[in-house]
């Protein structure tokens, strides 16, 4: 596996295996890496020939100072993963290898930048969407690999190719979750023993909706889903959204055939945890 840290030295190995033929597949990452990762790597492999993952903690994302602070650190345990799974090429910039100036680009996603962590994390679309921009145009992959736990990262990525005119295929991958059903999150890193049970509470809840929806009106399933939360010890809820899956539309009743996504936003202490499942699947 080739570790690389500057633009240069990744595109010209890029531009190599492109000549020999090679499709690239691409995995971006603010690493402490889980299993949710590494099944992006896992999707890119089966799929590409040359899979390109990228470790960058994107400070121009993070909307709480203290949130990028403890974000946690594992460079060296990353790599020995990435290495075990089969990545072929990481890239791990430095600030100023991204940031040379100050990137001051404004993007226009409208509604779907507008809502949940949109509404909750102001800028952090506009910081993703400035870092993935930036990576894109250094690796140039034919595919990129996003995990649906970000399911509103995913759309906007989408809507970014699409107004950059990208010729990059942009692949979702299934959540993957512990035992308990908690969504993998790099961020569980900073939950203790007791902590983790609660946070499994929010999946449980999730799992409840889908099984159970079809039970209610949107209003009388958001209201139950909102007491049980609240009724959760260790949780504060931030939001809880049923939208359309494509655009991000509240929905208002269930006579649709798009697909329906359920996501929500709890603090399990100091930790902001998210979480979603698509309910008619
Ligand atoms: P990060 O949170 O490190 O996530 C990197 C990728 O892993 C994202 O596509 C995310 O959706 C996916 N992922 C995280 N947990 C997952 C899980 N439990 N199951 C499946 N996939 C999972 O998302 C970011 O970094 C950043 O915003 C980034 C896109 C790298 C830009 O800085």
């Amino acid at each position: 596996m080739i570790v690389l840290k500057t633009i240069s030295a990744v595109k010209e190995e890029i531009k190599k295996q492109k000549a020999a033929g090679k499709s690239v597949g691409f995995v971006p990452t603010m690493g402490a890496l889980h299993q949710g990762h590494l099944s992006l790597i896992e999707a890119s492999n089966q799929a590409c020939d040359f899979t390109v993952s990228s470790i960058f903690v994107n400070p121009t994302q993070f909307n709480q100072k203290e949130d990028f602070d403890k974000y946690p650190r594992t460079l060296q345990d990353d790599l020995q993963q990435l290495e075990k799974v089969g990545c072929h090429l990481v890239f791990t910039p430095d600030f100023d290898e991204m940031y040379p100036e100050k990137d001051e680009r404004e993007f226009d996603f409208g509604s779907i930048a507008e809502v949940m962590e949109g509404a909750h994390r102001p800028g952090h679309f506009n910081g993703v969407a400035q870092i993935v921009s930036k990576l894109f145009d250094v690796v140039e992959p034919h595919k990129a690999f996003f995990g649906q736990k970000d399911f509103q990262q995913y759309v906007i990525i989408k809507a970014l190719v699409r107004q950059m005119n990208y010729d990059i295929d942009i692949v979702a991958c299934p959540i993957v979750r512990e035992a308990s059903g908690l969504a993998m999150s790099s961020r569980n890193q900073r939950l203790n023993q007791e902590q983790l049970e609660q946070a499994s509470q929010i999946s449980k809840v999730l799992f409840w909706a889908k099984e159970n929806y079809r039970n209610y009106s949107v209003e009388g399933l958001k209201a139950e889903v909102v007491a049980k939360l609240k009724n959760s010890e260790g949780l504060d809820l931030e939001y809880f959204e049923i939208s359309e899956a494509e655009g991000l539309k509240p929905v208002e009743n269930w006579d649709n055939n798009a697909s329906i996504v359920a996501c929500v936003a709890v603090f399990c202490g100091k930790v902001r945890l998210i979480d979603n499942i698509v309910l008619n699947l």
